[in-house]
């Protein structure tokens, strides 16, 4: 039973992360695009995005940290161990998660420390070149859809791993 914890902790810390994400894109971006007022909107824009931060990167630490608790769950009366992790599948798809997780907390950072406070600046001049606020925008889009991605990829990759019956067989 409480083995259960850590798993239940970081599922819900992958649903902490991955949610707002998805309510972003489908809800709040295109309500606060209908805000006419241009101050109120880079108000509101920069609460939501600064709020979304904090809370995208507490789910993240979380998710990081029953991770590595999984990881020393994981075994019991099970083959795996650290030494023979690569003769199963399970070595192989936790590298892999672990590559998607580096490029979706890689591809957060750059938006989270360069490219979002840029659009952020942006928004709050009036006579910005609105050439340059929809390039940034557009880059701004790549970079969070392809984080996006790598985390619903990385989902799958947890759920095949969680999968013992699949994950414990030879690669
Ligand atoms: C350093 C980061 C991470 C580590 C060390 C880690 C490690 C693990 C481990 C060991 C498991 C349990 C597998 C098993 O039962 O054998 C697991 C499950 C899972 N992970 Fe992660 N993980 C990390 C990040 C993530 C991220 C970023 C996501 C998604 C965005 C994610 C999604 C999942 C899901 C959905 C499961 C399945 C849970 C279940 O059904 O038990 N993980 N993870």
């Amino acid at each position: 039973m409480s083995d259960a914890v850590t798993p239940w902790l970081h599922i819900l810390a992958v649903s902490v992360w991955v949610g707002p994400q998805f309510f972003l894109f489908i809800a709040a971006l295109p309500a606060i695009r209908t805000i006419e007022d241009r101050q109120a909107r880079a108000r509101v824009m920069r609460v939501i995005v600064t709020r979304f931060g904090w809370l995208a990167w507490a789910a993240m630490a979380v998710i990081v940290l029953t991770g590595i608790s999984n990881l020393f769950q994981v075994g019991g009366d099970t083959p795996l161990s650290w030494s023979t992790a690569f003769d199963f599948r399970y070595g192989r798809i936790f590298a892999e998660k672990m590559v998607l997780v580096g490029i979706t907390v890689g591809l957060t950072a750059v938006h989270t420390l360069v490219v979002g406070p840029r659009q952020l600046a942006l928004n709050e001049q009036m006579n910005a070149d609105p050439t340059q606020v929809a390039r940034l925008r557009r880059v701004s889009i790549a970079i969070s859809v392809t984080s996006l991605i790598a985390s619903v990829l990385a989902i799958f990759m947890g759920a095949l791993l969680a999968n013992h019956t699949y994950s414990f067989e030879p690669d």
